[in-house]
C-alpha cells in the first residue's frame, strides 16, 4: 500500500546494498525516485521492480560520479528537477588496507567519490530546496568518521568530511526548513567489503548488521528528527556525551594568547 506522495528522492549508489534498500523503503513511503550509479542494468532492474511493487515513478541516471562530466549531468538534474525533495548521498567506497599497502590513485578516486561528488551534489540541491521552502539531505557517513583507526585512513577521513560537512549544513540551514541527517553505519552486510578488500565473511558476525535493519534504523532516526544516527549504538547517552564535550570545547578554541602550558619557560 503506497503512502501519500512525498516528492522525488534522488539516491546515489542505488544499484546495490544500502542505496538499493533506501530506494525501496522510500518508494514504499511515497517518494518517486531518481536512481544513480554506474551499473545501468542493475538500476533498470530495480526501477522496474519498484514501479511494479509501489506504483511510483522511478527514473534511472547511469553515471560514474567520479567522472566530472557524469557528475555534472547529475548536478544538472538536481538543479532543474523541481520535484526533488530529498537527496540521499550514499554512493561511496572504502578500503581496509593501511597507507603502506594502499595505492594513492585509488585513494584519490575514493576522495573524488566520497567527498567531491557528495559535496557537489549537495551544492546542486540546496539552493533549490531553500527556494522551494524546504527539503532534506541524508548523508551516509560511517562510524569510521569518529573512529578512523578501524579501517583505511583516507576512507575514515572522507567520512569525517561527510560528518563535519553535514554538521555545518545543519547549522547553516536550520532556519530554512532543510533537514540534514548524517548516518554512521557500522559494518553492514553489503558488497562494500569485497570492494574494500576484506570479504564480509571474514568479520565477526556479532558486529555485522543486515543492510535492511541498518536502513530501517536510519530512517527511524530520520523520523525522530535526529542529526547523527548510529544504528548500532545502544546507549544514546554516549553520543550525547561526545557532542556535549565538543560543544564545551567550542568557545575555548580561539584566543589571543597561547594556553599557559605552551608559554616559554
Ligand atoms: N557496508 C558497510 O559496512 C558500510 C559501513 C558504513 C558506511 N558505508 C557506506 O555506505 C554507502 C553504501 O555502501 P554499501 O555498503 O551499500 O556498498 P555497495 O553495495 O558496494 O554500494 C555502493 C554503491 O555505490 C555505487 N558506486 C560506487 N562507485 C560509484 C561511482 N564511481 N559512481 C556512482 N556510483 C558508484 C555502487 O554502484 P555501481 O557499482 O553500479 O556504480 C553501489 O550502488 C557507502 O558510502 C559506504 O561508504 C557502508
Amino acid at each position: 500500500m503506497t503512502k501519500q506522495h512525498k516528492g522525488t528522492a534522488l539516491v546515489t549508489g542505488a544499484s546495490s546494498g544500502i542505496g538499493a534498500i533506501y530506494a525501496q523503503r522510500l518508494a514504499k513511503r511515497g517518494y518517486d525516485l531518481i536512481l544513480v550509479a554506474r551499473n545501468a542494468e542493475r538500476l533498470s532492474e530495480l526501477a522496474t521492480r519498484l514501479t511494479k511493487e509501489t506504483g511510483r515513478t522511478v527514473e534511472t541516471v547511469p553515471a560514474d560520479l567520479g567522472n566530472k562530466a557524469d557528475l555534472a549531468r547529475v548536478e544538472a538534474v538536481l538543479k532543474t528537477d523541481r520535484s526533488i525533495t530529498l537527496l540521499v548521498n550514499n554512493a561511496g567506497f572504502g578500503g581496509t588496507a593501511p597507507l603502506l599497502a594502499s595505492d594513492v590513485d585509488k585513494m584519490q578516486a575514493m576522495v573524488d567519490l566520497n567527498v567531491t561528488a557528495l559535496m557537489r551534489l549537495t551544492y546542486a540541491a540546496v539552493p533549490g530546496f531553500v527556494a522551494r521552502g524546504g527539503g532534506a539531505i541524508i548523508n551516509i557517513a560511517s562510524i569510521v568518521a569518529i573512529a578512523p583507526e578501524i579501517l583505511n585512513g583516507v576512507y575514515g577521513a572522507s567520512k569525517a568530511f561527510v560528518l563535519t560537512f553535514s554538521q555545518s549544513l545543519k547549522h547553516e540551514l536550520a532556519d530554512k526548513n532543510v533537514r540534514v541527517q548524517a548516518v554512521l553505519p557500522g559494518a553492514t552486510a553489503t558488497e562494500f567489503w569485497g570492494v574494500a578488500g576484506t570479504p564480509v565473511e571474514h568479520l565477526p558476525t556479532e558486529i555485522v548488521m543486515q543492510a535492511e535493519d541498518m536502513v530501517d534504523a536510519a530512517l527511524a532516526g530520520f523520523d525522530q528528527g535526529e542529526f547523527a544516527t548510529i544504528p548500532a549504538l545502544e546507549d544514546a547517552g554516549l553520543l550525547k556525551a561526545y557532542e556535549d564535550a565538543r560543544q564545551a570545547l567550542m568557545p575555548n578554541l580561539s584566543r589571543s594568547a597561547p594556553a599557559a602550558r605552551y608559554k616559554a619557560a
